[in-house]
């Protein structure tokens, strides 16, 4: 991903020049991780009893929770499944996403666009083969981590959901997940609210509840709500397990995005690492070393199919350079 000092228009010059370095494939990255550390089975007390979303003025329903699996996917039968979803609905003010270097829906094809478009299509592969029963389970499930704080992670997975977004036979849902320093509500310009570990914390509380619509068509948030001091623990529930299950099983051309916070950094991103069937590995042109990144990999091991994406990249050996294809000039 190139160092985006700005978005620049049609007509305006940059100087800034194109390149994904995508590094997936050019390393095994199996032979960084650890062996998957032996899990605790699954359900260690009685999960808690999944809410229904909540319908006005009528008591919470509680549900007794279903033998694993707990959600099977239903089929599709063409309703869209953003109607699953009943938080507040807010636009996106454009001109902030353009002055934090985010797509801009809409807006003229540059070259962050190209590259992210780039990016976004052997994730949509992964997650398509999944869905059709090859290779890992939940590839719907994306973790965007980086080693050190400050490596792009919520740039790129807010840049990655909106370009999904984009996709005609795709929605998003764009998790909040890094619940000690969330910032994906307010790279995007939106208003607080209850998130996920208010979910997590609270069974009476439906997820659909907290999930924010917004007029980017297929774009929707979940914020990361109030860190509990006990996330990592509420992580590796199987409450956890179940709420995410019905997140992903409610549509099946739904992706959901998950911001995480820092793997070197944070005990989070390891437990993150299971609910996912892929992981997306942010690492900084020439500041994320080696050895941070091999210990990163590792903690992950609860992900088998972690990518890699360099980003500030600001040369490109090959000479890639995305964008100026469409008129815009870099
Ligand atoms: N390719 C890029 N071009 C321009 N700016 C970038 C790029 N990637 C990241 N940044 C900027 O770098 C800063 C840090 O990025 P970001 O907040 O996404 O990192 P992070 O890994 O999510 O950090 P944290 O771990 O603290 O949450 C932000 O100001 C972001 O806009
Ligand atoms: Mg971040």
């Amino acid at each position: 991903m190139t160092e985006q000092s700005k978005i620049p228009l049609p007509g305006e010059s940059a100087d800034t020049r194109s390149l994904i370095e995508r590094a997936a494939g050019q390393y095994d990255l199996r032979a960084f991780q650890a062996p998957a550390a032996p899990r605790l089975p699954e359900v260690r007390e009685p999960a808690p009893m999944m809410p229904e979303a909540a319908e006005p003025a009528a008591p919470v329903q509680r549900v007794a929770p279903p033998a694993r699996p707990v959600l099977a996917p239903p089929a599709f039968e063409g309703i869209p499944a953003r109607q699953a979803f009943r938080g507040t609905f807010h636009p996106i003010d454009r001109k902030h996403l353009r002055q934090q270097c985010l797509i801009e829906p809409e807006g003229p094809v540059t070259g962050l666009l190209e590259e992210f478009r780039i990016v976004k299509r052997p994730l949509l592969l992964t997650a398509a083969e999944s869905r059709a029963g090859r290779g890992a389970p939940h590839g719907e499930r994306i973790l965007v981590c980086s080693a050190h704080p400050g490596e792009g992670k919520t740039f790129c997975a807010v840049n990655l959901a909106l370009s999904l977004a984009a996709e005609k036979d795709t929605e998003v849902l764009l998790v909040d997940a890094d619940f000690a320093k969330p910032s994906v509500l307010s790279a995007l310009g939106l208003p607080g609210g209850r998130g996920l570990m208010d979910v997590l914390a609270d069974p009476a509380l439906a997820v659909e509840d907290c999930i924010i619509g917004t007029d980017v068509a297929g774009l929707f948030v979940l914020p990361a709500g109030n860190s509990s001091g006990q996330d990592t623990e509420h992580l590796a529930s199987a409450y956890t397990a179940q709420v995410l299950g019905r997140l992903s099983s409610q549509a099946p051309n739904r992706i959901v995005i998950f911001d995480s916070p820092p793997v070197l950094a944070a005990s989070p991103a390891s437990e993150l690492a299971h609910h996912v069937g892929q992981a997306l590995m942010v690492v900084r042109a020439d500041q994320t070393g080696e050895a941070a990144l091999r210990d990163a990999v590792s903690i992950l091991s609860g992900c088998d199919d972690i990518k890699l994406l360099l980003n500030c990249t600001r040369f490109s050996p090959t000479g890639r350079r995305f964008g100026s294809y469409y008129g815009y000039k870099e």
